[in-house]
């Protein structure tokens, strides 16, 4: 087993998507092999602005531990465990909380921008201009080390890294480890309608657990060229969804790279190559949906794997915490004091 603790985790506030697919479970699918892994469901973080809408949450986490087994996280490589079923979390993001000002966590990138979507502007509740500190927590409980993660969750890793030193140098210790972001080497999906990112909110996503005859609609919309209109016209394939796609799932490089040439040539309409993506997409995401039908008839196998690797994560963070505590001389309970 190689060095290094991975931690990484996602927001339960829908299912996974092709998106998430390709910007980190493929790394955790792998990394499970080599690393000790935890994968976290951020139900308290994704309450942060869903807090009026707890069955959303509830609901999804369901979701998202039938997506992690599904696509091939296998309970017994990686640790899948429940935020808020690990106390211990809550109490070290209380302790962070002085290592950071408000300053800071406003000028974070991430928050900044979601903050701006979101259009919370000075009304932002206090639980959500933190939460970059609550991840801080979730990652350096169990000692993360390694974070596969998309681009967009790099400043969170930059945030979590400062109070690590911080603390570390404030209390003279080596308690807590700085943690390394992996970023997947396959480049960002696009979303259906072009758009830099694939993402539930803009409504451009193909989920894990849609139907085929879903995938095919959704293909059918896909962003191409819009000065291709007659299937004589030369195509343009840079920004074409259809080829970004293709590049990514389709294992027949060879054959992606002719249809490029015939496509740029003009000749090559746009449904043969919708048609070729959506039989590529369908033999990629048939097995995860078989594992996840199967899956879905047994909830009860599925929560009680949450719930087990909930009570693994729990005493891995109780051990951090007892380091915690007594940096920060809180170890009252603790006989041999200095
Ligand atoms: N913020 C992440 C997201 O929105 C989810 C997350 C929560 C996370 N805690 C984490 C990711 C710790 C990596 C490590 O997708």
């Amino acid at each position: 087993m190689a060095q290094g603790i991975v931690l990484t985790g996602d927001r339960p506030t829908g299912p996974l998507h092709l998106g998430h697919y390709v910007g980190s479970l493929a790394n955790r699918v792998e990394l499970q092999n080599s690393y000790k892994q935890y994968v976290m469901i951020a139900d308290v973080q994704a309450l942060t602005d869903n807090f009026d809408n707890p069955q959303k949450v509830r609901d999804n986490v369901l979701q998202v531990g039938l997506d992690y087994l599904a696509v091939g996280i296998d309970p017994h490589k990686t640790t899948i465990f429940i935020q808020s079923m690990i106390p211990q979390i809550a109490e070290l993001a209380i302790f962070y909380l002085n290592f950071v000002t408000i300053n800071r966590l406003k000028r974070n990138p991430t928050i900044k921008a979601e903050i701006a979507q979101k259009g919370y502007g000075e009304n932002v509740t206090a639980g959500f201009l933190i939460y970059p500190v609550h991840q801080a927590a979730d990652i350096t409980v169990v000692k993360g080390a390694i974070v596969p993660i998309g681009e967009d969750q790099l400043p969170m890793i930059e945030q979590a890294n400062e109070i690590v030193r911080t603390f570390n140098r404030t209390y003279g210790v080596d308690v807590l480890v700085e943690a390394k972001p992996l970023i997947s080497e396959v480049p960002r999906l696009p979303g259906l309608d072009g758009k830099a990112k694939m993402s539930k909110s803009l409504g451009n996503a193909i989920f894990l657990c849609d139907p085929a005859d879903v995938v095919s609609k959704k293909v059918m919309t896909m962003y191409t060229d819009p000065d291709h209109i007659r299937v004589s016209d030369p195509g343009k394939v840079e920004g074409n969804v259809v080829f970004s796609y293709l590049d990514i799932f389709d294992t027949n490089k060879d054959e992606v790279k002719e249809l490029k040439a015939h496509y740029r040539r003009g000749g090559l309409g746009d449904v043969v190559i919708k048609k070729r993506l959506i039989d590529v997409l369908n033999a990629f995401l048939d097995p995860i949906r078989t594992r996840r039908a199967a899956l879905e008839k047994d909830p009860d196998y599925v929560m009680a794997t949450l719930l087990a690797g909930s009570q693994q994560t729990r005493e891995v963070a109780e051990q951090t915490m007892r380091e915690v505590r007594a940096a920060m001389r809180l170890d009252y309970d603790v006989r041999d004091k200095r």
